[in-house]
């Protein structure tokens, strides 16, 4: 097995937020396959060390692997890049080789591979060895791929291992574009007669993706490319299907993200619906996926569509008197597709065709998602351009259902209703639950009556007892899944036509996209942006996120951001947050945790509203550390406001208070862009930093009192005061688990309660 000789090597492994969910592959993958490893040194930003050492008392049971291998993790050096930081923690390797890995760890790569950087074959070697090398042309740097011979190289991207003799005692200058890793390749290449700086070595399975990825180093967005990236990637367009191999079923689960690779078929009726989604169409196609289009209902005389953005072709039917059917003529363009696609987007002219030709495309492309989104919403996609394929890929997964809580104010109920009606669903039908109390008045039951709903299917329910708000609200929506979302809206909403866009783009983001973009803690996603701060014990406050955010020195303060704070203005809750809340409360309410009057969260203003679902909600944020995503649009522009009229929360007060306190909460509602006649619109939607919702851990976290607080934090302080109030300080797990979160189960049998 091991080759002759004992030499020992050290792996040395950056670890990122984004790269936590792939940690304990590597590390397994190094552990079990690395027969002369005897060190790894990890590093990571202060933020997730909590999190890796999480990660390692989980992989190394102290009794077994550990033995021989060294385990030190350190915080990340002040200042460096990942480059630097790597070749700064490699020189305090004591072992004979150094292996750079990135943070993508070994995703990609094949088992040929692993055993060149595992030095499993090779006895040793006096280069750099590893699968990615780049060679200096006179036309500037191409990317080598993996060939069956070892290719000279000027240097090597990570992973590769080379001797500790060549790694420098000193801080190496950075090249702009590769790093320390250039300046590292040209050093020893210098230092050799052959002027080899490395061998690029492995099989050719490689994914093309390292060489444009913005992940090789990290700080070069994709728009930026250059000329010399777009024929390197012409270079490498076409891919090789993996070998099946032993280390596959390890590494592939957990991709990370990688710059944008897939096939998008666009089938739209004509030109005109293809001007009206270029937005959408040019920033994938930017964003690195190919754009493939047919115009099925289309006669051709046109001239060529050019957008400012960029040049879109597109493929228009012939003519069917070939004797083939419409769906016929459709499929036979997907087929004819150079690559398979990996979405269709479909819009047709008429709801008949959209069944019928759906139902057929979706018969041959059964694993493919089919996306089909009315002509009539074609204009208001540009959102849709942000997504990552596999966000496009689970966008059937996510339902959205509207719950409406009514009770005797019918014009306010009217003008809710109005508002979703007017809402665009893109081609979605949600559900809608319209739930009224006992005593509401017969203009109300009217209101409900005359309301026609065709998104989806409406379900209508009356109390007999009075309820109040707090069942109103708790149980007019209960998750059916985990795919199930709940938006909560009170009749005296009412919601931009846009709301729900920004709904889907964030559950896509944050739910349905790469593990790094989810958190546990993401409760729920707010319509509403916040203008007040209700919770200081002090009263209540002005409050303006942008304001915030550049007081604490963040580059891009229009960024959506966490915040413990519950909206019950028009908010979405998460199926298990919900079921945990229901749990809560119920045994809140029932006094089995502790005393009704018992104060849960010290200092909030809710601990003194009575009858209040959001108090409790509070409650148990707070103990878990949970958090809301909230919208930060240029001057409040929100997806939800609130006309706080008169009901249940405001009672008895003097008109011009009543007006005074109605204009603090109302606020600017997104609109549609105008337009008639315009061949395409921006919605506003993505007037976010870098034009894209960002990274869950980029996102700025707030408190209850909107204090800016690191996210660990939040889970800290609930933790302790968990402790206070139970004695329970175990290590509880995202479970969603009331229960087990107050260890319960200690004192009471759940089944009997
Ligand atoms: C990869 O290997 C195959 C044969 O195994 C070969 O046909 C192909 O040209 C190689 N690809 C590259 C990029 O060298
Ligand atoms: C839904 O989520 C809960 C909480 O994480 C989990 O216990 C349950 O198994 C999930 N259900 C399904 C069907 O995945």
């Amino acid at each position: 097995m091991s080759p002759s000789g004992t030499f020992s090597l050290t792996a040395i492994l950056p670890v990122l937020p984004s790269s936590l969910g792939l940690l304990e592959t590597t590390l397994l993958l190094l552990l079990e396959h690395c027969d002369h490893l005897s060190e790894i040194i990890l590093f990571s930003p202060e933020t997730v060390q909590r999190n890796v050492r999480k990660s390692l008392r989980g992989i190394f049971d102290p009794e077994e692997r550990l033995s021989q291998v060294e385990v030190s993790l350190l915080p990340w050096p002040p200042g460096l890049r990942e480059d630097a930081a790597s070749l700064h923690m490699s020189r305090q390797a004591t072992t004979d080789y150094v292996l750079y890995l990135d943070n993508s760890g070994f995703v990609g790569l094949d088992s040929e591979t692993l055993d060149v950087l595992m030095l499993r074959h090779s006895a040793s070697t006096a280069s750099p060895v590893g699968p990615r090398g780049i060679s200096s042309s006179t036309s500037g740097p191409v990317c080598l791929p993996a060939l069956e011979a070892p290719q000279p190289a000027n240097f090597l991207l990570p992973p590769f291992v080379m001797p500790s003799s060549l790694v420098p005692e000193i801080e190496l200058s950075p090249d702009p574009q590769y790093g320390v890793w250039s300046t590292l390749g040209e050093r020893i290449s210098g230092s050799r007669h052959d002027k080899l700086g490395g061998l690029v070595v492995g099989t050719n399975i490689t994914d093309s993706d390292w060489c444009l990825s913005k992940d090789t180093l990290g700080h070069r967005p994709m728009s930026n490319a250059g000329p010399t990236d777009r024929r390197l990637q012409a270079h490498f367009d076409h891919r090789h299907p993996p070998a099946s191999h032993r280390f596959s079923s390890l590494v592939s689960h957990t991709s990370p993200p990688r710059p944008a690779s897939g096939i998008i078929a666009l089938v739209l009726p004509q030109l005109q619906d293809l001007v009206h989604f270029s937005l959408t169409a040019c920033r994938l196609r930017q964003a690195g996926y190919t754009v493939d289009t047919l115009l099925y209902a289309d006669t051709g005389d046109h001239v060529d569509l050019v957008s400012s953005e960029c040049k879109l072709d597109f493929r228009i039917l012939p003519g069917l008197e070939s004797g083939l059917s419409l769906d016929q003529a459709i499929l036979g363009w997907l087929e004819g597709l150079s690559h398979a696609a990996d979405v269709i987007i479909f819009s047709a002219p008429d709801n008949d065709l959209t069944t019928q030709t759906q139902a057929t495309i979706q018969a041959r492309f059964t694993t493919v998602p089919i996306v089909e989104i009315p002509r009539t919403d074609l204009l208001f996609c540009d959102w849709m351009g942000s997504l990552t394929l596999l966000e496009w890929k689970n966008w059937h997964k996510p339902r959205i259902d509207i719950s409406v809580i009514t009770h005797k104010r019918p014009r306010s109920l009217d003008r809710l209703l109005s508002s979703l009606n007017n809402a665009r669903y893109f081609g979605d039908r949600p559900d809608m639950r319209i739930n009224i109390e006992q005593d509401a008045d017969m203009d109300t039951m009217r209101a409900v009556e005359a309301f026609r709903w065709d998104v989806g299917h409406l379900f209508v329910h009356h109390r007999i007892v009075h309820g109040g708000l707090m069942p109103a609200v708790v149980e007019s929506w209960y998750p059916h899944s985990n795919d199930s979302y709940g938006l909560i809206l009170e009749d005296d909403v009412e919601v931009s036509p846009l709301f729900y866009a920004w709904t889907k783009m964030s559950i896509l983001r944050y739910r349905y996209g790469p593990q790094e973009n989810k958190s546990p803690q993401l409760f729920g996603i707010s319509l509403y942006q916040q203008k007040h701060l209700e919770l200081r014990p002090e009263g209540r406050h002005r409050f303006n996120a942008r304001d915030t955010f550049t007081a604490a020195g963040l580059s891009d303060p229009s960024t959506p951001y966490l915040s413990q704070i519950p909206c019950s203005w028009g908010a979405v809750y998460f199926p298990e947050h919900w079921r945990e809340f229901h749990t809560y409360l119920s045994l809140r309410l029932s006094e089995l945790a502790w005393d009704l009057e018992q104060t849960v969260v010290l200092a909030v203003r809710s601990n003194k509203w009575r009858k209040s679902w959001k108090k409790y909600f509070i409650e148990l944020v707070y103990l878990r550390g949970y958090v809301m995503l909230y919208p930060n649009y240029e001057g409040y522009a929100s997806l939800s406001t609130n006309h706080l009229e008169v009901g249940s929360h405001v009672k008895d007060v003097p008109k011009d208070v009543y007006m005074r306190k109605k204009k603090l909460f109302e606020l600017p509602l997104l609109p549609l862009p105008a337009h008639e006649d315009v061949p395409r619109v921006e919605t506003g939607l993505l007037s976010l930093p870098g034009g894209s919702l960002p990274a869950m851990h980029a996102l700025p976290t707030l408190d209850l009192f909107g204090m800016v607080t690191a996210e660990d934090m939040l889970v800290e302080r609930g933790r302790e005061r968990r402790w206070e109030l139970t004695g329970c300080g175990n290590d509880v797990q995202s479970t969603y688990d009331i229960w087990e979160f107050l260890c319960l189960e200690d004192m009471f049998d759940r089944a009997s309660v």
